[in-house]
Order: structure tokens, then C-alpha cells, then sequence
């Protein structure tokens, strides 16, 4: 039996890792993606090989491009947040690590597939949605609801007893669980578990904080082409590159935290604390160039679908129809979201200070307060507003007739 394991690196994988070699008697082969969670990933590859993983079995992939390109920019596309804040790092990274994963599986000719998320959270359903939507038949091992570690302590002496390698304040255990890309940076539980007390300052790994933020502001111009970010300051630069470029701005300015309490598809509320530097920027920036070239009823469409949109990455849909007609009604209305904004970062703050396109549909004849003309009579705005009125006057004069309140 060929299983095909995410693997971290980490303490919990390497456990997993074990776990199924002596549960399973299975071949095991790792995958490791770099996402750009900013860890050397050679670690990865020397604890495999450690745990006894043969050389052909061990694949470790560079998807940052990928990553940025195929599913970070086409999110922004549609301005995507959930419950209203959560910019989605953690959700939108599952379904290319699914995919990747499932390339993998059927490279070797693997049977099944595994992962190391709890049976309490959502990243569960994002691995296994993804994996039965490209591989129906394909067999899931999730060892969080299978095994029979009770504790943490148990699942440390298993390690110790296999020879797994403990960071030497693991046995004091992680102050919180980390999960982090190129997007975003986000943590969990623990010191963070309850929601009434202020997340301290050492959790926060990707901005200083904004009352540490220079006094000056830093000010550059983001080129969009097509609703995507391409230059910055006139710099071409490939999407991840670019992506990193404003995760460093944002870094600088204390830009992109978030301590949220949101709803877990499984049913659960949970507190995490989020840091989406580049992201943050890139949501502001992407209205402000849709600001000027989408037509409003184009521009309030998609705020009405957004978040469907949203709870459908956040649920794992990433591969499914309804994601897809999605996907392409939003990226449609992108056919003129082309043009520069121009940025500005101040101690936390993102402030879009000018936008221009070559397709802008904003007409300053037409608004001026001076005298402008062409289209426009202001005599066509009487009748106007006393046709939307009309409803509004017979409701008020049924409301008074019958001495209502
Ligand atoms: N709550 C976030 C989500 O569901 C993040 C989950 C993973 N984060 C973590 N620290 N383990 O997308
Ligand atoms: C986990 O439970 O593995 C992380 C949190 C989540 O998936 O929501």
C-alpha cells in the first residue's frame, strides 16, 4: 500500500508520517510544497529520509507562482473576504496542495492520500473535497480521527519512542498552531483561545505593529492589468515576486492584521489572529482601479456575489461548478480593470490616493460642479426623482389616512 503524505517537516507530520508506516504498513511518500511560508524546506527532505523514506519517495515542489497566479489572484478578482474581514490565506492555499498532492498519488501509482488537519477544523474538508473532486475514487487517511492518541503527551512520547526528533520547547509544547504562505500568516489557539483577552504582541510574525510604524508614509503606484496586480512602480514583476514585494511594504507599516472570531464550516466558532500584508494592500488597491472602470451595475453584481463566493473557498468548493460559473462571471467584468493606483501606507493604513486607466469610465465633464454640459440636463433629474418618489407619496398618504404611526 502507497500513501501519499503532506508533509511539513514538522513534529505532527513526522508523527503521522511513523504513524502510518507501523499502522498501515505503508509506503509512504512525502509531499512538501513551499508556498511561501519562508521556511527552508531542506529540512524536510533530511528528516524524510531520516524516518526512512526512500529518495524517489520524497517530492518537494516550489508552487509559489503557481499559487499566486492561479488562485491568490483570481480570489482578488472578486474582492474576496469572508464574514466580512477574513481575507481567506489559509483556504485558497488547500485546494493546490490537494491538487499537487493528487498529481503525485497517481505519478507512483499511489492508492491513498493523507494530511495532517484535526477532525475539528476546515482544513479536513478543504484536503478531502479537493481530493474526491479530482480523484473519486482515491482513499483518505486522516490520522487525527483515526488514531488513539489521547494527549499531547502521548503523541510526544510516540515520537520519542520512534526516534523523531523534538525541538527541545516542544516538550513545553508551541505557544499556538501556525499556519502560513505567501498570503498570509495565521494563528490559532491556545493563548489565543479565549476571545476576550488581547492577542499579545509575539504572535504577530509577518508586520510591526502600527504604533511602531514610521511617522512618514510610504507612498507607490500598483499597475493592474486585467483586475491583476502586475508592476510595482513601474516594475514588472512576476506574481509571487510581486506578491512578496507588498508583503514587505505592508510589513513596514504595520499593515494587514486581523483578530477575528469566525464561524468554522463544522459548525464551531473559532479566534485566530491573521496577518495579510500584501493581501490588504492588494484588496484596496484592486477597488481602487475597479473604482474608475467598472460600470456600476457590473460593480454592485459582484459585491452580491462575493460573499457566496467567499463561503465557497472557505468551505473547500475551490473544485466545484458552481466555484467555476463563479470564477468566470468574475473574471468577465475584469476585461477593462486595467490602470495604476497610486498607494498609500501610514501606520497600519492603506489609503488609495489616484487612479487612472486608459478604460476609466469616470467623467469629470459630467460630474463637475462647474458648468459641464454633453449628456446631461438637470431639468432629466426632476423627473427623475419624482417617479422614484411615487411609491413613497402613496405609501405616506395611506399611512395618513389611516392615522398610522
Ligand atoms: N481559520 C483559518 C481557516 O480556516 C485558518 C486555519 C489554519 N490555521 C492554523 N493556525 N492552523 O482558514
Ligand atoms: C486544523 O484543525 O487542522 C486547523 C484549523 C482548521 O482547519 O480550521
Amino acid at each position: 500500500k502507497k500513501v501519499v503524505l503532506a508533509y511539513s517537516g514538522g513534529l505532527d507530520t513526522s508523527i503521522i508520517l511513523k504513524w502510518l508506516q507501523e499502522e498501515y504498513g505503508a509506503e509512504v511518500v512525502t509531499f512538501t510544497a513551499d508556498l511561501g511560508q519562508g521556511e527552508e524546506l531542506s529540512p524536510a527532505r533530511e528528516k524524510a529520509l531520516m524516518l526512512g523514506i526512500k529518495p524517489e519517495n520524497i517530492f518537494i515542489e516550489d508552487l509559489r507562482e503557481e499559487f499566486v497566479r492561479d488562485y491568490v489572484f483570481p480570489m482578488f478578482r472578486a474582492n474576496t473576504v469572508y464574514e466580512g474581514q477574513y481575507l481567506l490565506g489559509t483556504s485558497i492555499a488547500r485546494p493546490l496542495i490537494s491538487k499537487a498532492q493528487i498529481d503525485i498519488a497517481r505519478k507512483v501509482g499511489a492508492d491513498a492520500v493523507c494530511h495532517g488537519a484535526t477532525g475539528k477544523g476546515n482544513d479536513q474538508v478543504r484536503f478531502e473535497l479537493s481530493y474526491y473532486a479530482l480523484e473519486p475514487n482515491i482513499r483518505v487517511i486522516a490520522p487525527w480521527r483515526e488514531w488513539k492518541f489521547k494527549s499531547r503527551e502521548a503523541m510526544l512520547d510516540y515520537a520519542e519512542k520512534n526516534q523523531i526528533p523534538i525541538a527541545k520547547d516542544k516538550r513545553g509544547e508551541a505557544p499556538f498552531s501556525v499556519d502560513a504562505n505567501l498570503l498570509h500568516s495565521s494563528s490559532e489557539g491556545k493563548v489565543l483561545e479565549d476571545p476576550a483577552v488581547e492577542a499579545p504582541e509575539y504572535v504577530h510574525m509577518r508586520t510591526i505593529s502600527p504604533e511602531d510604524a514610521p511617522d512618514k508614509p510610504t507612498i507607490f503606484t500598483l499597475d493592474f492589468e486585467k483586475g491583476d496586480p502586475v508592476a510595482i512602480d513601474g516594475q514588472k514583476l512576476s506574481p509571487a515576486a510581486l506578491l512578496a514585494k507588498l508583503n514587505e511594504l505592508g510589513h513596514d507599516n504595520g499593515v494587514g492584521r486581523l483578530d477575528l472570531v469566525e464561524n468554522r464550516f463544522v459548525g464551531m466558532k473559532s479566534r485566530g489572529v491573521y496577518e495579510t500584508p500584501g493581501g490588504t494592500i492588494l484588496l484596496g488597491a484592486h477597488r481602487g482601479i475597479e473604482s474608475i472602470t467598472l460600470d456600476r451595475g457590473a460593480a454592485h453584481l459582484k459585491d452580491e456575489l462575493m460573499p457566496k463566493y467567499a463561503s465557497l473557498i472557505y468551505n473547500g468548493f475551490w473544485f466545484s461548478p458552481e466555484r467555476e460559473m463563479l470564477q468566470a462571471a468574475i473574471d468577465q467584468s475584469q476585461a477593462h480593470v486595467t490602470g495604476q493606483v497610486r498607494v498609500k501606507l501610514y501606520k497600519g493604513n492603506v489609503t488609495i490616493v489616484g487612479r487612472t486607466s486608459p478604460y476609466s469610465l469616470y467623467d469629470q465633464e459630467l460630474v463637475t460642479f462647474e458648468e459641464g454640459a454633453v449628456a446631461y440636463d438637470h431639468r432629466d433629474a426632476s423627473g427623475f426623482i419624482k417617479l422614484n418618489a411615487l411609491r413613497l407619496r402613496v405609501k405616506a398618504n395611506r399611512d395618513r389616512r389611516a392615522g398610522a404611526p
